[in-house]
């Protein structure tokens, strides 16, 4: 079975070709960075017409990678949500309407079913179940993974997720959108203990999360103090180290509450290096291991997509002819996957 598989949730268009026997075949990845740079955040406008321009060609593109040709395609998964809807309405309608041309099923994926699967598309891929960790830019939640599809949510962010935590502190410290991985940048420079910032909800039980008070307390660290590249660095130090560590007592928690050792993140912020640092000296404490997709693929792309919606194909899962876009959907709405 070949899955042709398109992403178009948000700022990036993802398009991919996942062969079940041989794995990923091609993947094209196009971002909208420059083009929302100058606003400082993603215009969901500008977005929804840059995704109309570039996914035909990327798909062309993918399928000449792959060396092949629409008609080796069995199926087309299609990002259909949570994620801006003008941006998901074109995937959705060019996945579904292309499926309807090539006589193939069309299925819709959730975004980050894409994320918290992408580490399966490691050599080292993880086990069910697990716990994972989906830190992105809209959404930070704790998930127990007994297997694909049936996910119980442990915690989430009551406020800014851990990914738009990072941008907007960035922001306020001059930084260019988005700012997450400049802000680790900054960080590697900066001194451990000059600034403490608080680790927000671990005083009380459970794995919920709030980050927008971190960039509250930036703001206010940046404000107080001279603005020379030490200063800014140490502040971005203290900053991560805050999110890290809030992340990692969480995990603690979750794993201790479900007894799992595997661990699993995923979404644009598991690409930083200290996070993974982290955890994987937390997980070696514990006997436990910790998986995390290659870089490229923590942020929005394709491959995840075409790797989900191949899941749900093959366990027989049908769609009808609607084009599906929905901006919220509840990661434990989904069905679980016959296996
Ligand atoms: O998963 P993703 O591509 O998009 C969503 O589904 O939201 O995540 C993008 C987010 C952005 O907020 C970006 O700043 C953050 O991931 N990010 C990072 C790093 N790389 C990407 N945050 C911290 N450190 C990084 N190295
Ligand atoms: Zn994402």
């Amino acid at each position: 079975m070949i899955i042709l598989g398109i992403e178009t949730s948000c700022d990036e268009t993802g398009v991919a070709i996942f062969d079940e026997e041989k794995g990923l075949l091609a993947h094209q990845l196009y971002s909208q960075i420059k083009l929302h740079a100058d606003y400082g955040g993603v215009v969901p406008e500008l977005a929804s017409r840059d995704h109309v321009k570039k996914t035909i060609p990327l798909i062309k593109a993918a399928l000449a990678d792959a060396n092949l040709t629409s008609d080796d395609i069995d199926g087309i998964a299609y990002t259909a949500g949570p994620g801006l809807v003008g941006a998901l309405l074109v995937g959705a309608t060019i996945g579904r309407s292309l499926a309807y041309a090539w006589d193939v099923p069309a299925v819709p994926v959730h975004h980050m079913e894409g994320h918290l699967l992408a580490p399966m598309l490691e050599d080292n891929a993880p086990a069910f179940p697990f716990v994972a960790l989906l830190v992105s830019g809209g959404h930070t939640m704790m998930v127990d993974v007994k297997k694909i599809g049936e996910y119980r949510i442990l915690g989430e962010s009551v406020d800014d997720a851990a990914g738009e935590a990072f941008d907007k502190t960035a922001k306020l410290m001059g930084l260019d959108y988005p700012g997450g991985p400049l802000l680790s940048k900054l960080a590697e420079k900066g001194t451990k203990g000059r600034f403490v910032f608080p680790r927000p909800m671990t005083n009380r039980p459970g794995m919920d999360f709030s980050f927008s008070g971190l960039k509250t307390f930036a703001a206010n660290t940046v404000r107080a103090n001279d603005n020379d590249e030490q200063t800014r660095a140490d502040i971005a130090y203290a900053f991560q180290e805050a999110v890290v560590d809030t992340l990692t007592i969480k995990c603690k928690r979750a794993l201790k509450e479900t007894g799992y050792k595997r661990l699993v993140i995923a979404g644009g912020v598991s690409a930083n290096t200290s996070l993974r640092k982290e955890l994987e000296a937390t997980m070696k404490k514990v006997g436990g291991e910790v998986f995390y997709p290659r870089t490229e693929f923590c942020t929005d792309n394709g491959a995840m997509i075409a790797y989900a919606g191949m899941q749900r194909l093959k366990s027989g899962e049908k769609s009808d002819l609607s084009v599906t876009a929905k901006p919220r959907w509840p990661i434990d709405q989904l069905e679980p996957v016959n296996s």
